[in-house]
């Protein structure tokens, strides 16, 4: 059966393996970013039908266009992968930081929303379909040095559980992906160490797997997983002391 999947993010790093995981004759890929070089450049790699569809997640219009460009072409997608995301330190003591808090969000989290909206319609009518949103570990506990990155990802995690729900009744499955440290151009500036860190390719054939499953939340990989779990229930003192001299990531990188 033919598979319809529109990916955002998918000019660079985990997007762009997922589109060459889902390559085959059986899948149409709708390739988002802004980067159209690059789009082009996947797309020419690509033996399946796809489409390259340039636009800026944090812009609703934008996606709007960009979901009607292929519904007109395709119809409506069976699986919409919401994976643009960006990241950058951000710290509460620098004033400046705001404006980058703003964008942060404006990407990982209300991208998302308005990547899903446009298709909201077709799904309720159809009563099938597949949500997914690539958050992160790092939504898990608020990490200190990316309280934006952290906390846009916290956010994307509760709201995919919330719509988890609420969307269940029509048949419309959600999934969320919670990966750590993937070998991508976001994670390549980063000067500390990183444990578990996979490659691209991995983790994509990795979240292919999660979403035929249609899993409610994953995180990946195992390591991680276990890790998280612990994140979640340590007392504030022991997160703090812990939190307090962990890796600080780059600020004013976007
Ligand atoms: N790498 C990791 O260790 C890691 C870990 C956990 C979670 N994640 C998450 O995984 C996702 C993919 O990240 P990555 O590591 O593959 O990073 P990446 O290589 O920097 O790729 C980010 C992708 O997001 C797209 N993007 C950013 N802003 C956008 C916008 N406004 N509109 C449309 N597309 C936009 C970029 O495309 P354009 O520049 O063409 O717009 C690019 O394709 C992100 O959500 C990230 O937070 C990554």
């Amino acid at each position: 059966m033919i598979k319809k999947i529109f990916i955002t993010g998918a000019s660079s790093g985990l997007g762009w393996a997922l589109a060459k995981g889902y390559d085959s004759e059986n899948n149409i890929l709708g390739l988002v970013g802004r980067n159209k070089e690059n789009l082009l450049k996947l797309q020419k790699q690509l033996n399946c039908l796809s489409q390259v569809l340039v636009a800026d997640v944090a812009k609703p219009t934008s996606m709007r266009i960009a979901a009607n460009t292929f519904k007109k072409k395709y119809g409506s997608p069976d699986i919409v992968i919401a994976n643009a995301g960006v990241s950058s330190g951000t710290l509460a003591s620098k004033k400046e930081d705001l404006e980058i808090i703003h964008k942060i969000f404006q990407i990982n989290f209300h991208g998302v929303l308005n990547t899903f909206n446009p298709f909201m319609d077709d799904l309720l009518k159809s009563k099938q379909g597949q949500l997914v949103a690539i958050a992160s570990v790092a939504g898990i506990r608020g990490l200190p040095g990316a309280g934006a990155y952290s906390a846009s990802k916290s956010a994307l995690i509760n709201y995919m559980e919330s719509i988890r729900v609420e969307l269940k009744k029509f048949n419309i499955h959600v999934t969320t992906i919670s990966p750590g440290y993937i070998k991508t151009p976001m994670t390549k500036i980063n000067t500390y160490p990183m444990p578990f860190l996979i490659d691209a390719e991995q983790a994509a054939t990795k979240i292919i797997h999660i979403i035929d499953k249609k899993k409610s939340h994953a995180i990946l990989p195992w390591q991680m997983s276990i890790i998280s779990k612990i994140m979640h229930i340590l007392p504030n003192y022991l997160w703090d002391f812990l939190a307090k001299n962990g890796p600080k990531k780059k600020r004013n990188i976007l």
